[in-house]
């Protein structure tokens, strides 16, 4: 554990406003591609979050030159190093992205498997099986990964799963491949469709994106763009969810609802109101929840990156309900920390089966071990009587800026604590 937890004492309405920082899953690949031209490529609303600041100390390790403005970040001049760091690669796992923009860059790249948040099993066959495809020479030994190609040619690539990293890793090698490239079954979340934007503003010919196939024809060159990556679709679902579980008013700006179709749909219920319009949601809520199974998918479907926020409110349900997580292996180790704060939960494999309770939740000391579930475990002691302690609060750090600040601007009563470690 650092030295740090988050205390909340729960039990408030949330009232107010908030508008979400730029999204930390397309802020990430859209700078990682600033090495894949020797222009200045800048990238807007990069939020201030620890994964944005190990990615910039990644590319400037590559050699890249990387300066911050506020939320602007520029990257300029292509990278000089293909070794990737063992502290940064394992800190994150978006230093996966270095295999695509390296590759495609320099030729080459020697980097320790990428580490992050431990929620499953997380290989990486489907980026190595789509570079293979496209000309490259892969070793991993386990530990340590070395890819090189003379020349990325285009290929025809069908991914047993839509990977989203892989398809983004792809995208990037395709934009500078010789010839043409189609990516079949591939990830649509809409940080692939801003990535794709971005390599188009770069000079990229790519189409399809948003769609499981994507047709890329490679450029030799690609040049510098200013780029934006939109409002981050899990942090405004996160307070979707803190604000139908704890009761309120809250109008969350920044973000498509049109990318939050299944998210909505399911804080949706007779006494959860999500209203619409534009770039933003207002969410008036009772402070019930009703019961209601889930199932994460890739996207359109019910995202994983929701799932501890969707768990912590079904502990407070009005009846039964199922979690089943699909997508990543070992992504419930909130639901230990949920019981400790009284919650009635079963879990099996990958589902989980929870027996709300409207009543008799407790405040406890829970211990965050990923960035979702820490925002999970937030989120179900904003809504507890009494104080919650929530340790290990820089894993929360890594993809929410300043998370009780957003809170307490709401109303709760959040606040972090230093301690002696
Ligand atoms: N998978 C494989 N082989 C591969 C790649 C993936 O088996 O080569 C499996 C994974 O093990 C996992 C599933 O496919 O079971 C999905 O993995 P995916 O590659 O789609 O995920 P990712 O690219 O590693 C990104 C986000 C995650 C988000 C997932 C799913 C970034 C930097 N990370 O990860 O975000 O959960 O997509 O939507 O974009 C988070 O923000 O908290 C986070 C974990």
């Amino acid at each position: 554990m650092n030295g740090e937890c988050i205390v909340i004492n729960g039990g408030r309405r949330l009232e107010g406003s908030v508008t979400v920082h730029g999204a930390k899953n397309a802020v990430l690949p859209l700078l990682a591609a600033g090495i894949l031209t020797d222009e200045e490529l800048t990238v807007e609303d990069c939020p201030y979050i620890s994964d944005v600041d190990a990615m910039t100390d990644l590319l400037a390790e590559t050699g890249a030159r990387v300066t911050r403005d506020g939320r602007r970040i520029c990257v300029s001049g292509k990278a000089t190093s293909a070794r990737a760091s063992e502290t940064l690669c394992k800190s994150m796992r978006s230093s996966m992205f270095m295999l695509g923009a390296l590759l495609s860059s320099a030729g080459s790249v020697e980097m320790p498997l990428p580490g992050g948040c431990d929620i499953g099993a997380r290989p990486l066959d489907i980026h190595l099986d789509g570079l293979r495809r496209m000309g490259a020479r892969t070793e991993c030994d386990g530990n340590f990964l070395r890819c090189t190609a003379d020349k990325l040619h285009g290929a025809d690539i069908f991914m047993r799963y839509p990977s989203v990293g892989a398809t983004e890793n792809l995208l990037m090698c395709a934009s500078l491949a010789e010839g043409n490239t189609m990516l079949v079954n591939c990830a649509r979340e809409p940080e692939i469709v801003a990535l794709a934007r971005g390599l188009k503003a770069m000079g990229a010919k790519i189409s399809g994106e948003g769609t499981s196939v994507i047709k890329v024809e490679g450029v030799k060159r690609l040049g510098g763009a200013v780029l934006s990556a939109g409002g981050d679709r899990i942090v405004a679902g996160t307070v979707l969810a803190a604000v139908s579980l704890c009761g309120g008013d809250a109008t969350i700006y920044g973000v498509s609802p049109d990318d939050m179709r299944s998210v909505i749909q399911a804080f949706r219920s007779r006494y959860c109101e999500v209203e619409e319009s534009g770039v933003c949601l207002r969410v008036r809520s009772q402070g019930r929840v009703r019961a209601k199974s889930v199932i994460t998918a890739p996207y359109p479907l019910f995202p994983t990156d929701m799932q501890p926020q969707y768990f912590a409110c079904q502990c407070f349900s009005d009846g039964t309900s199922k979690i089943c997580e699909t997508v990543f292996d070992g992504r419930f180790a909130h639901a230990r920390e949920f019981a400790k704060m009284g919650a009635d939960i079963s879990v099996c494999a990958n589902s989980a089966t929870v027996f709300g309770k409207e009543k008799g939740m407790r405040g406890a000391a829970l211990i965050a071990s990923d960035l979702r579930g820490g925002a999970g475990l937030c989120i179900a002691a904003l809504k507890t009587e009494g104080e919650s302690r929530v340790y290990n609060p820089h894993f929360i750090d890594r993809g929410y800026e300043n998370f009780e600040a957003m809170f307490s601007s709401l109303g709760a009563d959040i606040r972090r604590e230093r301690f002696p470690s």
